[in-house]
């Protein structure tokens, strides 16, 4: 109890800290960068979203580690920070309790798949950035929240050896990529909401389940695989091998 009494202070303490921004030491702007502000309502035993930040903290996203803007978003600190994938959240910080959810964003809730796919792609795709800078840094830094990257970059061909950050290169000439009502990522992977530690790379179902809950396996499409191959066999291994997102496969012949 005592704990809760704390942490409610503090949270107290926090939001009118949002509230005057301007009188807070460390400043708003520190404390949204460095998003302990984020955590002080969303941890395990608060009742806004029980055991988000315990579950995030589950992910590579919170552990990565590695060079450059893709492994160290936060605010320059190491990690995938709240921020980059909800968006700025300084107006949700100090929103109303009625307008709490809708003060905030998430890749579930964009709507256009060119921008759910971007808000992944910036970091988990090799390209180059095309007109507005010369210079080519291969990273989009001048990203905003909802905004279409895919229009300006230019993606690399994947790569003969796998690099961790290229999941769109490898999945680029397929129609889960191309067509108009392909997957995006979150419809494979959780952002940490329902994040089972069991599956691997944050997968939302396991195994051949993963595709079936698009993939009907009675389609004659989907048949030639389940009718010819093993009934244990698994999709990802043809389609994605070494987990590679290629999934066109050259056809048989
Ligand atoms: C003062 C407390 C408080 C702080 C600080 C706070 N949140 Fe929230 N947040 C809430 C509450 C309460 C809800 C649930 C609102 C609801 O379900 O109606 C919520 C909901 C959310 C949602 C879900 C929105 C949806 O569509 O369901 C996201 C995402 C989120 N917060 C992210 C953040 C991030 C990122 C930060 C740090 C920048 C943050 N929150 C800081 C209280 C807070
Ligand atoms: C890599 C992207 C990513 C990062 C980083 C991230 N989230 Fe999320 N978050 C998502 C996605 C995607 C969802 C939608 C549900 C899902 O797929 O897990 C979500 C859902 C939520 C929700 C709603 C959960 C519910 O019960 O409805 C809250 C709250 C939230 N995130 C808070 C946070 C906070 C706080 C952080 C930082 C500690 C954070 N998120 C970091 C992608 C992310
Ligand atoms: C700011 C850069 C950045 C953004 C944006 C980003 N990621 Fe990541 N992601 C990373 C890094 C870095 C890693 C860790 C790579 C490594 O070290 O293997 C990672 C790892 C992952 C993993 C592997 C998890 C595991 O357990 O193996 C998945 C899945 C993933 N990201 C999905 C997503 C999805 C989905 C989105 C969009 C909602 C997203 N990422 C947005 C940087 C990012
Ligand atoms: C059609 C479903 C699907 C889509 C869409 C999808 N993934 Fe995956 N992803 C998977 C599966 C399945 C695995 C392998 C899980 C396993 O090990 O069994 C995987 C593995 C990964 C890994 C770990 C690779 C490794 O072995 O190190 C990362 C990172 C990843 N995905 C990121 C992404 C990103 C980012 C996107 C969007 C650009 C994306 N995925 C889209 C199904 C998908
Ligand atoms: C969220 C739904 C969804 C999931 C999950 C999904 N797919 Fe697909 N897949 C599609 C759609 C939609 C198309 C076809 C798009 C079209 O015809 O325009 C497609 C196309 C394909 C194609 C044809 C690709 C091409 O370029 O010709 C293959 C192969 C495929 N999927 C395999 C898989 C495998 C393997 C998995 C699991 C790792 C999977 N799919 C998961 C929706 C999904
Ligand atoms: C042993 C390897 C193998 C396995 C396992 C496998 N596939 Fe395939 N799949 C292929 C090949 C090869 C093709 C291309 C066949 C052709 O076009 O003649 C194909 C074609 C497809 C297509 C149609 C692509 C198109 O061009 O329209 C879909 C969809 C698909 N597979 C989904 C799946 C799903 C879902 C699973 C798991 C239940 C699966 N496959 C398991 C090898 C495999």
């Amino acid at each position: 109890m005592r704990r809760h009494t704390r942490r409610a202070i503090a949270v107290v303490g926090v939001v009118a800290c949002a509230l005057t921004a301007a009188l807070c030491i460390p400043s708003m702007a520190q404390e949204m960068a460095k998003e302990k502000i984020c955590q002080l309502c969303h941890q395990k035993d608060q009742g806004a979203s029980p055991a988000v930040t315990a579950k995030y903290a589950e992910t590579l996203h919170a552990k990565a580690q590695g060079e450059g803007p893709r492994y160290n978003a936060n605010d320059g600190a190491a990690g995938v920070g709240c921020q980059v994938c909800h968006g700025p959240g300084a107006e949700h910080v100090k929103a109303a309790a009625e307008t709490k959810k809708d003060s905030i964003g998430s890749p579930a809730k964009l709507q256009a798949r060119e921008a759910r796919m971007s808000l992944c792609a910036r970091c988990h795709a090799q390209y180059e950035v095309q007109g507005e800078n010369p210079a080519d840094p291969g990273f989009v830094t001048d990203y905003k929240y909802g905004d279409d990257i895919l229009s300006k970059i230019r993606l690399k061909p994947m790569s003969a050896e796998k690099t961790k950050l290229e999941q769109v290169n490898e999945m680029q000439n397929s129609l889960h990529f191309t067509s108009a009502i392909g997957p995006t990522c979150i419809d494979c992977h959780t952002g940490h909401k329902d994040l089972d530690p069991s599956l691997p790379h944050q997968t939302t179902d396991a195994g051949n389940a993963v595709c079936l809950k698009c993939h009907n396996p009675e389609t004659a499409d989907v048949r030639h695989c389940t009718a010819t191959f093993p009934a244990d066999a698994l999709c990802k291994s043809c389609h994605m091998p070494d987990n590679r997102h290629i999934i066109k496969v050259a056809p048989a012949g």
